[in-house]
């Protein structure tokens, strides 16, 4: 392939000259090459093996032999819009209700996070006849311009929180109003949902739903005290509004315990929309919108049909179902959950080891779940400062070391780690040893200018 054979300087060259800037690069000052993947590994153009921490699209792995296969074999004999009758789209709706609470039953097949979250949206809005949305702080739920507005994420820095949108604060139990010590968080979070949503409702607004990512991701891997979705929902149910869980980074079992990651919230709960992408279709574009019957009833009301032509396509469903396939055969839930286990305790290590390391897990809580999890980078335990520098420098040393890891959180000062669900016990030893190394380093680099400074 001739852009194998670019080299680097020449493929940023004409990347920079052609692609708009808009569209970044991971590692900016040193940006990888990669040209092929495999399991949890990316290899760059001369062949140099790095783990990657970052690609939760990449699901089963990069490239998975099975799902490259279904799609390969389905392409061959079909592939068209969802028009025509099918037997992959009805196979793989089946699928996935089997994965979810019984309500959760009717299902729309589209092509991206955004796509799914944007008629999450209208559905919402035709069911309950209301306009406004409530969401999280530091929330991001796609690029189209409806989801643009309800991402404070991007809005903040773009042209502002429309009327119609309504924020309330990240459930954050390190970070946030109530922490660790406080004792009812979840009831204290919900509340200031409640708090949100009456100050709405004073102004004459009314409440079509409430959006979160089941575990907020951009806003620093959050995991919100057990019992906070049942509790919002009430509140956002008497205002006549459905609780839409974004799954669309965390769902299909890479929390371990369950295969949703609302699930984590309790039996009783259960959203009234759902939407998956990412992940779903292992890098295909795959996407999806689950709900009940009376939500999907008061939209067909309309007559307005939802044509999407690529969505629920035979080749897309070919592929979604041989990632449930996959999933299942490997036991990767249960592999999220004993290698989570396992890298979460190397880093409560590293926790005592470095005092930079301010939380990936406290008495009370954890900021981790299965493959899913996050480390807190502080300046100091007392002020609990980002270390936002620090941890930017520790990506790219990381990454020197051949490890690909992202950071996110308001303060981008949290690190990252929602690999592949292969992603294996020795990786984890790998990367924490590397970790650990060059935060020694770091620490040996301060004490020699502190030392300096003194003699100075
Ligand atoms: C939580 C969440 N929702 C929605 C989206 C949008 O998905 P897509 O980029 O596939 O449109 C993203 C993408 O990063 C996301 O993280």
């Amino acid at each position: 392939m001739a852009a194998d054979r670019r080299s680097k300087a020449d493929t940023l060259a004409l990347r920079q000259r052609l692609i708009s800037s808009s569209c970044r690069l991971f590692f900016p000052e040193d940006p990888v090459k990669i040209v092929r993947a495999q399991g949890q590994y990316m290899y760059d153009e001369q062949g140099a093996e790095y783990i990657d921490c970052i690609n939760n699209v990449a699901h089963v792995g990069h490239c998975h032999p099975v799902v490259v296969r279904a799609a390969h074999e389905q392409n061959q004999v079909l592939n068209t819009n969802s028009r025509y009758l099918h037997d992959n789209i009805v196979d793989y709706a089946q699928r996935l209700s089997e994965t979810l609470p019984e309500p959760l039953c009717v299902f729309y097949f589209l092509n991206s996070g955004s796509e799914a979250n944007d008629l999450a949206l209208r559905l919402a809005r035709h069911y309950t006849g209301h306009q406004d949305v409530v969401v999280l702080d530091h929330a991001y739920h796609g690029h189209l311009s409806s989801l643009i507005d309800i991402s404070p994420y991007k809005f903040r820095n773009l042209d502002g929180q429309k009327e119609w949108v309504h924020v309330a604060p990240l459930p954050d139990t390190y970070r946030g109003p109530y922490r660790e010590d406080h004792p009812n968080p979840a009831v204290a979070y919900a509340n200031e949902v409640k708090r949100v949503v009456s100050s709405a409702q004073e102004k004459g607004r009314k409440i079509a739903a409430f959006f979160a990512e089941s575990l907020p991701s951009v806003g620093g891997q959050i995991i919100p005290p057990a019992g906070y979705f049942s509790q919002v929902a009430e509140h956002i149910h008497k205002a006549g509004g459905v609780f839409v869980a974004d799954e669309i980074q965390v769902g299909f079992g890479r929390v371990g315990k369950h295969f949703w990651a609302f699930q984590l919230q309790g039996k009783d709960f259960v959203p009234d929309i759902v939407t998956m992408g990412k992940s779903i279709g292992n890098g295909h574009p795959v996407a999806c919108v689950a709900t009940t019957q009376p939500v999907a009833r008061a939209f067909e009301a309309t007559g307005v049909e939802y044509f999407n032509t690529f969505g629920g396509s035979p080749v897309s469903c070919a592929v979604g179902l041989a990632v449930l396939n996959v999933l299942e055969k490997e036991q990767l839930q249960a592999h999220a959950t004993s290698v989570g286990s396992f890298l979460m305790e190397l880093l409560r290590q590293q926790k005592i080891k470095h005092p930079i390391v301010g939380d990936v897990s406290l008495p009370r809580r954890h900021r981790g779940v299965g493959l899913f999890i996050g480390v807190d980078l502080i300046k100091d335990e007392a002020t609990r400062t980002p270390a936002t520098e620090e941890a930017a420098y520790l990506v790219s040393r990381l990454k020197e070391n051949y490890v690909l890891l992202s950071t996110d959180g308001p303060g981008r000062n949290i690190l990252k780690f929602k690999p592949p669900m292969c992603f294996s016990l020795d990786n984890a030893r790998q990367v924490v040893a590397k970790l650990d190394a060059i935060l020694t380093d770091m620490e040996e680099k301060v004490r020699s200018c502190q030392t300096l400074r003194l003699q100075l």
